[in-house]
């Protein structure tokens, strides 16, 4: 069983964006699963850093719309992916340093990492951003 499911709580009504997020918990749910079956530490290592470059990408794409749009939380929004970014990297080097094992409390972390952020920062950006067209 995949550790996160997407479903429609998670939209943003956006399709850029639900796609990224859906990439996002996919890379997530595979760490898990390799985690789970103990492949080794390569294939971790390279969804790992699949994971820190897509998290990147995919903050960026959100800021620029942001941006674009003058939206008012920019600064506060863009603060808490500077911050999840770094989590992210963290866990990553972690990984790298630290004889290469994932554990059930970094899986945890990753889960609720993305899942609270999603539902609780990124869907009040959602009305602004539909009303400005974007969808
Ligand atoms: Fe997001
Ligand atoms: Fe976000």
């Amino acid at each position: 069983m995949s550790l996160i499911t997407w479903n429609e709580n998670f939209s943003v009504n956006i399709m850029e964006v639900d796609s990224q997020h859906k990439k996002l918990i996919e890379l997530i749910n595979e760490l898990h699963e390799a985690m789970k079956v103990a492949k080794g530490k390569d294939v971790m290592g390279n969804i790992l850093s699949e994971l820190v470059n897509y998290t990147v990408y995919h903050f960026g794409t959100e800021e620029k719309l942001f941006q674009k749009h003058g939206y008012a939380e920019y600064v506060t929004h863009k603060k808490q992916h500077d911050d999840l970014t770094k989590q992210v990297v963290a866990a990553a080097d972690k990984f790298n340093k630290g004889g290469n094992i994932i554990t059930v409390e970094v899986m945890n972390f990753l889960k609720n990492w993305l899942q609270n952020h999603i539902l609780a920062v990124d869907k009040r950006y959602a009305p602004f951003l539909n009303s400005k067209g974007v969808v």
